[in-house]
């Protein structure tokens, strides 16, 4: 038995359905500000580059809980927070 085995993750990565899901919600819904390909607009852009130096929980509590007075909303409605750290990641490693 490997019990111990990814017990240091909270819970499961998204599955691929899913993540073929938060995938277009990244471009659509997130990218209607941040910009399609995450360069910037509305809302500051999101790339590797700019994304040096943040703290990964930090960046999946903003888009969990939105910055009050600032139009970036919150997605706990629709996001758990292990997807959030996903979303993390892939704009980590750049959208291709
Ligand atoms: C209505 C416009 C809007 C939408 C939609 C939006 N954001 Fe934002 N977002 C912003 C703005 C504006 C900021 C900057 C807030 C500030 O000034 O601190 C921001 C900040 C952020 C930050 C922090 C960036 C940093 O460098 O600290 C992250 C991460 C982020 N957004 C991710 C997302 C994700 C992921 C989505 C989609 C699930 C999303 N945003 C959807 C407007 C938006």
């Amino acid at each position: 038995m490997f019990l111990a085995c990814g017990a240091s993750f909270g819970a499961e990565p998204p599955t691929p359905v899913r993540q073929t899901e938060l995938m277009t919600l990244l471009k659509h819904d997130c990218g209607s500000c941040h910009g399609l390909t995450m360069k910037g607009g509305l809302g500051p852009p999101l790339l590797p580059d700019t994304l040096t130096g943040k703290d990964d929980q930090e960046l999946a509590r903003i888009i969990l809980d939105g910055v009050p007075g600032k139009p970036m909303p919150p997605w706990r409605f629709e996001l758990q927070p292990e997807e959030a750290r996903w979303l993390v990641d892939r704009l980590r490693e750049g959208l291709k």
